[in-house]
């Protein structure tokens, strides 16, 4: 796809141009299933930020199980998209930067899926410090992690020991499995993973 005319992921320009011309690989077309799995799960309603929403088929089930969530994503060419698959209830999706949003009421869990994966590798240590501020102790990341070394992206790949050096100052994790529905794009390479806030 060499004639896109916006290179920078960090613009919201970049993401709409995708979005408007139906170009979006990373889009699952529904909920993996250890998210619905997470989802179901879980003993109470949670209140619970998706950053880098994309379509949001998340939010969807999260808001069936009554749970108290909200999708964010800067583009808004994803924000269509995500309200699109929220119907009447489009109202939980916000326009927004994840670095700049403020949570109305603390939250339980923030959910990943191709966001951190979404941004240059030099963003990550502000990503990652990001999650630590919204999470109070006891809360928890969960969500999708995608392990490569392509110096291309996006996608771009994390190493595992970068990951860890990354979340191990603030987080502990609690789950770290395979994942057999990945699409293409990260076959092979994406890990479920949880992870609580710590004290400290
Ligand atoms: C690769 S897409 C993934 C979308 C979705 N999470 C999914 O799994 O389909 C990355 C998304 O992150 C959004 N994004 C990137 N940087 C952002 C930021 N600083 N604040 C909010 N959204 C951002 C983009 O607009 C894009 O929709």
């Amino acid at each position: 796809m060499a004639d896109f005319q916006t290179r920078d992921p960090l613009s919201p320009a970049f993401w709409d141009e995708r979005f408007s011309r139906q170009f979006t690989p990373w889009d699952q077309g529904g909920v993996p299933r250890r998210m619905a799995q997470f989802v179901a799960g879980s003993p109470a309603p949670l209140r619970c930020l998706i950053p880098g929403c994309g379509s949001a088929y998340e939010l969807a089930l999260m808001l069936d199980h009554g749970w108290n969530a909200t999708a964010i994503d800067f583009s808004p060419g994803a924000v269509a998209a995500a309200q699109a698959v929220l119907g009447e209830r489009a109202g939980q999706v916000e326009l927004a930067d994840f670095f700049a949003w403020q949570p109305p009421a603390p939250l339980d869990l923030v959910y990943e899926r191709a966001f951190l994966c979404a941004m240059p590798r030099a963003m990550w240590p502000q990503v990652a410090e990001r999650w630590a501020q919204l999470l109070a102790p006891g809360a928890m990341l969960a969500g999708y992690f995608f392990f490569d070394d392509n110096p291309k992206g996006p996608p771009f790949g994390i190493a595992r020991e970068q990951l860890l050096s990354l979340l191990t100052p603030h987080f502990d994790c609690l789950a770290d499995e395979s994942v057999d529905d990945s699409i293409p794009v990260f076959t092979g390479k994406e890990h479920w993973m949880v992870w609580r806030r710590r004290a400290s």
